[in-house]
């Protein structure tokens, strides 16, 4: 009896149609995306590529890369026409090499700008000019290598109101008076300079239907009426425990781009949570409740065919801005832990990535 068993087993386990009917399960997050043609990506500061854990969990976990802060204007162009290329090019040698895809952060930002530009004094022609330069240069330089940008982040506050900006009102590039118009700019000088990028609007508290996102549709909208070269919107993600409820609306906001032909890709998913000195979940039970709203926004992702990236703002622990930027009251937001250990959170994401059913080719 035994040993018919074992025969059949062997019979079983040796047909390569039987094999192929009951495929290996996918056990990391690259595997499990790459089945169902999706990316997978998280942020990174190319200064810890050397240490192995960090870059070894990376190729092992993501099919996609983009710079936390090295293709930030401040890094890129810390003096007026000079450009410092060699933090982003480490994130491109480093991502070529495991086959993986990079996307670009940022052209266009209010934020981290160099000194030169934050308290220079331009008249609105010099700064179309000093805009016009950056973007064609940025661009330029990585056409071929980065397959896809968020040419302008976080334009709009959270009422949907164009928020005020040296390249907008402050003084602006000379089109203070019309709207999005300098956001269109953006796009047109990013698209001459790589006609083969995707071109994304990025931005935050703006993933269910609300005021913002509501002028993010409208702006689309609008591009796309008028031909502005746009190809998607990135919606960031970072979330408290709180924020459930606001993802009630994600699906039908993805659909509502969708419609447009849009490509949506979530770009800086973090969950922080409330925590003790030594940086540990203040409520061990927050972790689970972490681990089931990244699988309610990886579920929703790969639910839509125009959902074609899924990416994290890191991916570990040991390196998150939560902390730094909460002052040590939350943190732990990520998949992994400080010891590069998978949290819940990772088996979350990877369980929906293996129930999916799709495939879809995002990239150019
Ligand atoms: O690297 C320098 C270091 O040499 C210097 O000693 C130190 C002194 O302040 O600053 C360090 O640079 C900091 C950099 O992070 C790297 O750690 C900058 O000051 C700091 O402003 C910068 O913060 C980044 C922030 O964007 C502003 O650019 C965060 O790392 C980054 O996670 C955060 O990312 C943003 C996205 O771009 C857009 N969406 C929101 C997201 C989170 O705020």
């Amino acid at each position: 009896m035994r040993k018919n068993l074992a025969l059949l087993l062997l019979i079983v386990f040796s047909s390569p149609a039987l094999r192929e009917a009951a495929p290996r399960r996918q056990r990391t997050l690259r595997e499990a995306a790459d089945r169902i043609g999706i990316l997978v990506g998280a942020a990174v500061d190319p200064r810890h590529f050397s240490e192995p854990d960090y870059a070894g969990t990376l190729a092992r976990e993501f099919n996609m890369v983009e710079p936390e802060n090295a293709m930030k204007w401040a890094l890129t162009e810390p003096a007026p026409g000079q450009f410092d290329f060699d933090p982003g090019d480490a994130v491109v040698s480093f991502a070529e090499a495991r086959q993986m895809k990079v996307r670009g952060h940022n052209l266009l930002w209010y934020e981290h700008n160099p000194k030169w530009l934050e308290s220079g004094q331009f008249t609105p022609a010099e700064l179309h000019g000093v805009m016009q330069r950056h973007i064609t240069t940025v661009a330029g330089h990585y056409a071929g290598h980065v397959f896809a940008w968020d040419v302008v982040n976080e334009a709009f506050d959270s009422s949907g109101v164009l928020r005020h900006s040296i390249w907008f009102d402050q003084p602006g590039i000379g089109l203070a008076d019309k709207g999005t118009a300098y956001i269109e700019q953006a796009f047109r000088w990013a698209h001459e300079a790589d006609p083969k990028a995707l071109l994304f609007y990025n931005d935050y508290a703006a993933e269910g239907i609300n005021a913002k996102s509501d002028a993010i549709y409208a702006m689309v909208k609008d591009f796309k009426q008028r031909g502005v070269p746009i190809d998607g919107v990135g919606l960031q993600m970072h979330l408290s425990l709180g924020d459930v409820d606001k993802l009630s609306s994600l699906d039908a906001n993805i659909s509502r781009l969708a419609a447009l032909g849009l490509q949506v890709q979530i770009t800086e998913l973090d969950v922080g949570l409330p925590i003790t000195s030594d940086g540990q979940p203040r409520d061990p039970a927050d972790t689970q409740r972490q681990a089931d709203l990244y699988a309610l926004v990886a579920r929703t992702c790969v639910t839509s065919p125009a959902c074609t990236a899924f990416q994290t703002w890191g991916f570990a622990d040991k390196y998150s801005w939560i902390p730094g930027f909460t002052h040590g009251a939350r943190g732990a937001g990520l998949p992994f832990d400080t010891q590069y250990q998978p949290k819940p959170a990772f088996e979350g994401v990877l369980n929906a990535f293996r129930s999916a059913n799709r495939r879809s080719n995002p990239t150019r």
